[in-house]
């Protein structure tokens, strides 16, 4: 195991979404998820992890003071070092993080507000390949058959399913290179669902660590079932 105590190690939480698709009057990063709000148990999560130092939260301007008072302090969580304000989209709002972190960092954690299942051991994994390769990603085997169909709605083709991947976060990066990326990426309007994809699209490897199918991203109604089940499986 590396010894990773010399790195600053900064994680940054997007959970500037409207939460649409959860067909709920609060975004669904504020739906309570066995008594607490969703994104308080990720964060609680995060800040429980030794090897992280701060995190910076990014919520919707409208949202900033709320989630000062009823996340950050009501829960304790004293690793939130600046609530900023988010973006138009989810790159928006890590890229806007990105710029405020003063003095720099070793590495960055991305982790979505909305995945508050995610464990010790799956992080520290991430972390210490990305302090070799410099970019790893969390990510899962895909279980289903995939397949192309066009607008047409037949088939087109099957991709083989032993290279698949569904990606989750964290995805972890070195703190100046994942800056560069975003910095490109906005300058080219090159817009992605995660970070990793703004590394690849300039060659940069990215190492991926098999993670668990319980690091669920809560976005339906489904998913706090799912979310529910899996808090009462492994409890707080
Ligand atoms: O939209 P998606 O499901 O990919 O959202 C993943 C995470 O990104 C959520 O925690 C959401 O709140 C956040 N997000 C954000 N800013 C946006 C859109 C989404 O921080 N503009």
């Amino acid at each position: 195991m590396q010894d990773l105590t010399p790195l600053r190690v900064v994680a940054i939480v997007p959970a500037a979404g409207k939460g649409l698709r959860m067909n709920h009057h609060l975004p669904k990063q504020y739906l309570p998820l066995g008594g607490k709000p969703i994104v308080a148990r990720t964060l609680l999560g995060l800040q429980s992890f030794k090897v992280i130092d701060e995190i910076f939260l990014a919520v919707r301007g409208e949202e900033k003071e709320y989630c000062e008072r009823e996340i950050v302090k009501r829960y304790g969580l004293t690793k939130v070092c600046q609530v900023i304000e988010g973006g138009e989209k989810r790159q928006d709002s890590v890229y806007n993080a990105l710029e405020k972190i003063d003095g720099g960092a070793g590495l960055v954690v991305v982790h979505d507000g909305v995945r508050p299942f995610l464990t010790e051991n799956v992080l520290m994994e991430a972390v210490t390949q990305a302090n070799i390769h410099k970019a790893a990603i969390v990510a899962v085997p895909i279980t289903d058959t995939i397949k192309v169909a066009k607008q047409h709605g037949f088939i087109e083709k099957t991709v083989p399913r032993e290279d698949l991947w569904a990606v989750q976060t964290p995805q972890v990066f070195e703190y100046e290179l994942i800056l560069d990326a975003h910095r490109k990426a906005r300058k080219d309007n090159f817009l992605a669902t995660d970070d990793a994809s703004l590394l690849e699209r300039m060659g940069h490897p990215v190492k991926v660590v098999e993670g668990s199918t319980e690091n669920i991203k809560i976005t339906t109604p489904e998913d706090l079932i799912m979310a529910e089940a899996i808090l009462r499986e492994f409890g707080e």
